[in-house]
């Protein structure tokens, strides 16, 4: 990025300190994964697991498989950290940096590592996966990376992660509400303490991209059609179990199947982020963010037309065995 446009970033620091680091909770107000789990060192150890065993009876395996993905996902937070820190004028000059994106890079992480921690002993419980693929999942995943194509610009980093903190805090909404649905108040709070921190995620985020559309809409304007040409990948597209080279299709199509993610939160996400950052009232702008600004207010209609489309086309009843519920076939 052209040295001007790291000026932009330094010269927000202060803003960010008043404005983004208020959205990190203190460590003694947070929440910890052991204040939903069963707890070892008490005498009713035994009997609360029997219970959160009986309880995820009730849950079906796509369910699981698609619990055991975003838990996953959760678990390949080394790779987001790194991510984050790809990015020019925002990263962590030292791993220790006080400057407050260093201080929100790690804070952030700090606080989504409590996500993968409950989710997996959460699992791990319930005695319904096989912890070993799963294991095994999140090594080759850490192992793989992921390429979110925000090419070290910290403009297309934040539309980025506000895109996904959206998208996570939808899908872990999700499985909290099939989760009570099911009559399973436990995991449906577990499931809904981790969209709560998403959502607080998502607002910090979303406000960073909103400063930017202030001080700067071209660059921003282009950078969010830019984002939306590529599409946003998932940060868990590149997932493989040893086993299964489809492995983050077949969850997806699951997800979708059941409603915990879909291809139309995609388009609402945009829509969402649209009227977030007032795009269609930008003024101002060059002629090429004219022409961007119309492609991404255009885009959430567009998208679902294609959807409905490519859904009319396929919608052939297939299924796919999954190793993280034995090798049982789920339909997808
Ligand atoms: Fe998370
Ligand atoms: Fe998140």
């Amino acid at each position: 990025m052209p040295p001007e446009k790291i000026e932009i970033f330094k010269s927000m620091e202060s803003w960010a300190t008043k404005n983004i680091l208020t959205h990190l909770k203190p460590v003694e107000k947070s929440w910890q994964p052991q204040d939903f789990l069963p707890q070892a060192d008490s005498e009713g150890f035994y009997e609360q697991v029997k219970e959160l065993r009986e309880r995820s009876k009730e849950l079906p395996d796509d369910y699981f498989v698609v619990l055991v993905g975003d838990m996953i996902t959760e678990e390949a937070l080394p790779t987001y950290q790194t991510a984050l820190n790809t990015l020019d004028g925002v990263r962590d000059e030292t791993g220790a940096s006080l400057s407050p994106w260093a201080v929100w890079n790690r804070g952030w992480t700090a606080e989504e590592n409590r996500h993968g921690d409950l989710l997996n002993k959460y699992l791990y419980l319930s005695g319904r996966v096989d912890m070993r693929q799963i294991e095994k999942t999140i090594q080759y995943l850490i192992g793989c990376g992921m390429d979110p194509k925000t090419e070290n610009n910290p403009y297309l980093g934040f539309i980025y992660t506000s895109f996904q903190e959206r998208a996570t805090f939808i899908s872990h909404g999700n499985t909290a509400r099939l989760a009570k649905e099911h009559g399973n108040m436990k995991l449906a709070q577990i499931c809904g303490i981790i969209a709560a921190d998403e959502k607080r995620h998502e607002t910090a985020y979303t406000k960073i991209v909103e400063k930017l559309f202030e001080i700067d809409p071209d660059a921003t304007i282009l950078a969010l059609a830019d984002m939306m040409r590529k599409k946003i990948s998932m940060p868990a597209h590149l997932m493989f179990d040893g086993q299964d080279d489809n492995l983050f299709e077949n969850y997806s199509a699951v997800a979708q199947r059941i409603g915990v993610y879909t291809a139309k939160d995609y388009a609402d996400i945009l829509e969402f982020l649209v009227g977030r950052w007032k795009v269609e009232k930008l003024t101002g702008l060059s002629g090429e963010g004219h022409k961007a600004q119309d492609f991404v207010c255009g885009l959430p209609p567009r998208i679902r037309r294609l959807e409905e489309r490519a859904q009319g086309r396929v919608k052939q009843a297939s299924t796919a065995p999954f190793s993280w519920v034995f090798g049982r076939e789920l339909k997808l």
